[in-house]
């Protein structure tokens, strides 16, 4: 089922906006669509290339909702609803109306809503994606139809480096960006050996290849390697392996309800009080921690934001977001905020022409600004963003427990 937000009018287009868009070199004109009404009073018909152009731009949200990543679709979904009422949710003098679909983890129902937003509803652009294997199972599809499409989670790495297309950016991170930066400070100051692990699939896979990429080169030596499948709910096997290696660290990469069931099996089997527990933020971050609770106390994690980050962006980000849906935002939220924020400021630059795709894919191109996490840009060979990486730890803050950034890895672009 679609989900529809935001109030849609039909397109009303004055003479002068026709004009203008004519003399801004509209592409060829097709045949009519839309109508309206001019100064005259006269009626006149809209060619549809124009009122694609000037009727509410149809953003296309293929987000989970449901399953193991049902949280983070929601968490990115309020804070770009956020974002999209504080400028009133229009942009580019058009009206922002979004259509919702689930994204589910199977890739395959992810490429079939990504066809129905595409050709059947006829998206003007399109947002969302949280799974690594949803993004490379819809890349061909959004390629081909040159839909412009900006990613607000899924890291798979191959979407901006070997696969990847004038029509994709990725405002969230490369899955090589979470864990590679982590690797030489674990050898430094965790264990000179671990075990490794995470969710079966894509990002499992390329977050651990990461970490080890940086460890072993620091001489750090992988004991054993774990692959649960995603949205797995028995972790007790998975466990036992990993204390068969007698590890004093274990690097795992879980998100969602995963990391919620591995952190509390992990405590209750005694792994956690044998192991070090590390991975990439997402294993503690906002939307797990409160569940995960003092099982989760004392892990260390890299990620490009915190709850806690002192930036005057990320306070005024973090309490508007609090005030709004009275709970913590995640760094799901912050990227859902920031895609909003890419979407609004590039409609605005090309006056709200979504038709002239390069037009639009340069306007997106040359976004940067000051988010909650800190500076960010899109690289320009990739359209993978360029962020700073942070060293975070669960620590008591007042009376709940929250991820503390106690250092910078430095500003991290992926090799691409
Ligand atoms: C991914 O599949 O790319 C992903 C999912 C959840 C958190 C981080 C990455």
């Amino acid at each position: 089922m679609s989900r529809r937000m935001s109030g849609e009018k039909g397109p009303r287009v004055t003479r002068r906006a026709l004009l203008t868009a004519a003399l801004g070199g509209a592409a060829a004109l097709a045949g009519g669509a839309a109508g309206g009404r001019g100064g005259t009073g006269q009626p006149f018909r809209v060619p549809a290339v124009l009122a694609a152009s000037t009727g509410p731009v149809k953003l296309g949200v293929l987000l989970p909702y449901s399953k193991v990543y049902q949280q983070l679709g929601e968490d990115i979904t309020s804070a770009m609803t956020l974002y999209f009422e504080s400028v009133g949710w229009t942009a580019g003098g058009r009206r922002i109306t979004l259509i919702r679909e689930d994204e589910d983890i199977d890739p395959q129902v992810a490429l079939r809503k990504a066809r129905k937003l595409i050709e059947g509803d006829n998206v003007d652009l399109m947002t969302g994606l949280v799974s690594s294997a949803s993004a490379l199972a819809i890349r061909d599809l959004v390629h081909n139809t040159k839909t412009v499409l900006v990613i607000s989670n899924a890291g798979a790495n191959a979407v901006t480096r070997g696969r990847r297309s004038p029509y994709i950016f990725r405002i969230s991170f490369s899955n090589w960006q979470t864990a590679y930066p982590i690797g030489g400070w674990f050898y430094e100051n965790v264990a000179r050996s671990c075990v490794v692990g995470g969710s079966d699939y894509a990002a499992g896979h390329e977050d651990i290849n990461a970490f080890k990429e940086n460890f072993l080169a620091h001489e750090g030596r992988v004991l054993g390697e774990v692959y649960p499948p995603l949205n797995n709910t028995d972790y007790g096997p998975y466990i036992a392996q990993m204390q068969r290696m007698r590890p004093e660290a274990v690097f795992v990469f879980f998100a969602g309800s995963d990391a919620v069931r591995f952190v509390t099996q992990a405590t209750q089997y005694g792994l956690l009080k044998e192991a070090r527990l590390v991975g990439p933020g997402f294993l503690v971050e906002e939307d797990v921690l409160p569940a995960e609770g003092r099982n989760a106390l004392g892990a260390y994690s890299s990620l490009h934001w915190a709850l806690t980050l002192q930036k005057p962006e990320n306070l005024a980000f973090t309490r508007a977001y609090r005030e709004r849906w009275k709970r913590e935002a995640s760094v799901f939220a912050m990227q859902g905020y920031d895609a909003a924020r890419v979407i609004v400021q590039a409609l605005n630059t090309t006056g709200g022409d979504t038709v002239n795709k390069t037009g639009l894919i340069e306007a997106i191109a040359s976004v940067k600004f000051t988010s909650p996490r800190g500076a960010v840009a899109f690289d320009p060979e990739t359209h993978n963003v360029i962020q700073t990486v942070y060293l975070r730890q669960v620590r008591e803050v007042g009376q709940a427990l929250h991820n503390v950034v106690f250092a910078d890895l430095g500003v991290f672009r992926d090799p691409g």
